[in-house]
This record gives C-alpha cells, structure tokens and sequence, in this order.
C-alpha cells in the first residue's frame, strides 16, 4: 500500500458522506463534525495529517497513547509476520506473544507479578475491581469485602464499573443511578485543595479523608483502593511525593488491596516505565494500556502481585481460578506489537527521553505565566498542564468558550492540544501528552503557539 499525503477532493467528500451518514462517534457532537470535517489520514512521528494534506503536530499522542510516535512500520512487519503464523486463538491456552509479552511487563514492574490480558484501559480496571472481590472472597469466607475506594475528579474508563469509579460528575450524569460500590474521596489535586490548605502544611489532609472514609465505611466491606498515581483527566495533579506511600500504609493497615492505574501513565509517559515507581510502591494490582502497543493494537492488561495470584491457585475443583473470560485476551498478534513496542521504548530509553523532554516543556511552558490568565504549570515527564484562570488570587475559572477559542487557536494553527477537567464543570486546563520522541524544537512550537493563543486572550 503507497502511503501518501496528496490532497484529494474526491476521496475526501467521499469519506465525509460515508461517515457522516453512517458512523456514531464518541463523545463529539456530530454537528461539530459536519461543521469540522476532519478527515485524518496519515501520521509519521509526532505528526498527523489530513486529507487536504494538512500537517499536525499531535500534543496529545492521539488520547495521550502513541508513546513511541506514528509510523513505525517494523511494528507492521511484527503483525503481519504474527498474523501469518497464528492470528488467534483462545488465552484458556498459551500463545508465544504473549507468554513473551507478559514476561515484560512482569520484569518491568519488578518481577513479582502475574499478567492478565484484556483489551482497554476500561476492562484492566474493571478487571482489577474483579479479582480485588474475588481476592477477598477467597481470603475473607463469610465476610463481604466488595467495595472500591475512589477519588473524585478521577477518570478510570467508560465502562459501568469503570466509570462510575471515576468521579467526574458530568461524565456519569446521563447515567445514574450507579451501584453505590464505589466511595468517592478528596483528590490530591493541590492547586484547588479541597480542604483549603498547602502542602506541606496540609498533613496530607486528603490521606486522612481516605482514612477517615475507609473507617466510616468500615474496613471490612472494603475491597481495594484505586488511584491514578498522576492524576489525567482533572487536568493533570501531580501529588505530593509521599502521598502515595501513604495511601500503600493505609491499604496495608486495614487488609485492603492498592489498585493503580497507569493506562496514560504508564509505560514511559512521566519519566518512568510506570508513575508508581516515582513514589517507592509496590501496588497490589497495576492496570496498564495505551502506552503498552503505543495504540498499534487494542490491547490492555492487568498485573497482579503474586500474594494475590496466589489466592487464585488450586486444584481445579477448588473453583479458585479467575472468573471470567473475554475473547481478544491474550491475542498473539496485539501482543506481540506491544512486545515490540516495549522494546522499542527500551531500546529508544523514551522514559528518560520523557524526564528530559517534560522538564524542557514544562521550563517553556512557564514562560507562559507572564499570561495574565495562567494560573498554574504543572506536570512531570511528558504529561503537562497549564490552568487557565480569570483571577490568580480567586482561582476563578476562565469561561470555557476561553479555553474553546485557545484549543481552536492551536489546531488552526497546526497544532493539537487536549482540554482537562480543572475547577467543577469548566474544562479549564490545557493539557499536553505528545509522543515520548518529540524533538526540543516541536516542543518549542508547542509553547510558542500556546504563547500566541493565549495573547489573543489576554492583552499579555
Ligand atoms: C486513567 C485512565 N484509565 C482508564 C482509561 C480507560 O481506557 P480505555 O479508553 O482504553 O478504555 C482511561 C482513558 O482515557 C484513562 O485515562
């Protein structure tokens, strides 16, 4: 197949009536896109481009997922090759792939570990609340340890379960009413501190909300806590650096299982393999995906420590194995892509890539502040954010059409920056995830195309 970037009318109309007519697309209004026909067609590196041949540079990696960049075709060869030999067959048995694939993974996060394949970011979390019952089942007889200890302004996938962990109130609204298995908590979200303090004179008062909920609660109706060690969604909330290893002692406390969820952190993203290896933990369940194939194939997983994979070990008639199944777990040709993908990040050292490439945006991302309406910078690794605010001392939000009129700014100019969530409702904050292999020089078109966004906001 040629791959080329030569506008073309025809095909594009083409596409446009194709789609328009026939597909449902997530989360965008469709009025928007027959306003916005967007068509994309081709990527290489950190670019994309559409079918007028109009060239981007994604800062946001797709959704925050093509870590080793577009375009690598050895990972074509890797599928084909893959696809030949076996393309599928059920994970009840073993592939090659992803014996190999999980054997990674396994090494990355120490080596104590057991992986189980799915194909989300969504069903490893939903996976992950799964086996923490199970878990507890099996390790409690007669007990009913079920629920999962969530934060609010947390995103976790799209899924029931998933979504309803989440606690982003507008993203649930269309539809509640959920379970009730789920116990929202204060975020570690320091710039807007829901209890009104600063670190470090704050104690950590959102680990004592944690505490203080797991007690209220009740300890032993209480499967798991599960946290984003750098928050996304909320629009990236980097935690104090002992926040975690607290929230480990509070789990270990009380018999509860430490569930993280490194989907977009994961896999080189903030300067490490995983986010949690920042913070000196050793979680009890780890749920990965994007960054695991860099989205070449759909393929997610969540890792189990061995005291837990333990508890699903024994005779057959002991009825003690996982219990459930999806079809696509395990598939040979997603794993070995995301084998070769790992090994390209290792080869490539992306995560340290991504420390140096985050500290140099974050330093030009902070010139911005001479932006009236920049309120705060902040980020780590190649996961950055800048907040937008009408008032540095109220920390009002700015009117979303504020934020609306930057994003476009950016994309009419060749450049895609992504929006998170910030203060209730507003979608305040200008979030930045490009691909690990960004150069200085698109990194500094990032921010100078920011710097000129924003100046049509602000009179400097
Ligand atoms: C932190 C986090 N967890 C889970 C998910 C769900 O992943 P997926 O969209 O692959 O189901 C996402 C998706 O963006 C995410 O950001």
């Amino acid at each position: 197949m040629s791959i080329t970037n030569a506008p073309d009318p025809e095909i594009r109309a083409g596409v446009v009536r194709r789609d328009l007519q026939n597909v449902l697309h997530p989360i965008v209004q469709h009025k928007v896109l027959e306003a916005r026909q967007m068509v994309v067609t081709r990527a290489h590196g950190s670019t994309i481009y559409d079918a007028d041949g109009t060239a981007y540079l994604d800062g946001m990696s797709g959704l925050w997922c093509v870590n080793i960049g577009y375009g690598r075709s050895e990972l074509a060869d890797v599928a084909a090759d893959q696809m030949q030999q076996l393309a599928y067959f059920p994970h009840t048995q073993m592939n090659v792939p992803a014996a190999g694939l999980a054997e990674k993974i396994n090494m990355l996060l120490g080596g104590d570990y057991h992986i189980y394949f799915v194909n989300s970011g969504s069903e490893a979390n939903e996976a992950g609340f799964k086996i923490a019952r199970q878990y507890q089942k099996h390790e409690h007889p007669g007990e009913f340890r079920y629920k999962t200890i969530s934060r609010y302004h947390a995103y976790h996938g799209t899924t029931l379960a998933a979504l309803d962990a989440g606690g982003i109130g507008d993203r649930k609204a269309k539809f509640e009413p959920f379970s009730g298995d789920f116990i929202h908590v204060a975020p570690p979200y320091c710039y807007r501190c829901p209890f009104g303090l600063s670190y470090p004179g704050c104690g950590l008062a959102c680990v004592k909300n944690m505490e203080s909920s797991i007690q209220g609660e009740n300890p032993d109706t209480i499967a798991e806590v599960i946290v984003e060690p750098i928050m996304s969604g909320v629009g990236v909330a980097v935690p104090p650096d002992e926040y975690l290893k607290e929230v480990d002692a509070v789990c270990r406390r009380y018999g509860i299982l430490l569930h993280v969820d490194e989907v977009i952190n994961g896999f080189g993203r903030t300067g490490k393999m995983f986010a949690h290896q920042h913070y000196g933990v050793s979680p009890d369940i780890v749920a990965v995906a994007k960054g695991i194939s860099s989205a070449y194939m759909p393929i997610a997983a969540t890792a189990v420590k061995n005291q837990v994979f333990q508890s699903f070990y024994g005779e057959a008639s002991e009825n003690r194995q996982v219990f459930q199944v999806n079809t696509y777990g395990g598939h040979p040709v997603a794993a070995a892509v995301a084998l070769r993908n790992i090994e390209i990040l290792q080869a490539e050292k992306l995560a340290e890539r991504a420390a140096e490439m985050g500290a140099y945006l974050q330093d030009g991302l902070r010139t911005l502040g001479r932006h009236s309406i920049v309120g705060d910078v902040r980020g780590k690794g190649l996961l950055q954010a800048v907040e937008l605010v009408k008032d540095r001392s109220t920390k009002e939000a700015v009117d979303a059409s504020v934020v609306t009129t930057v994003v476009d700014f950016c994309r009419d100019n060749g450049v895609i920056v992504g929006r998170g969530g910030g203060a209730w409702r507003s979608g305040n904050v200008i979030v930045l995830s490009p691909p690990l292999v960004i150069t200085r020089g698109e990194c500094d078109r990032l921010v100078d195309t920011l710097d000129r966004a924003l100046a049509t906001q602000t009179k400097g």
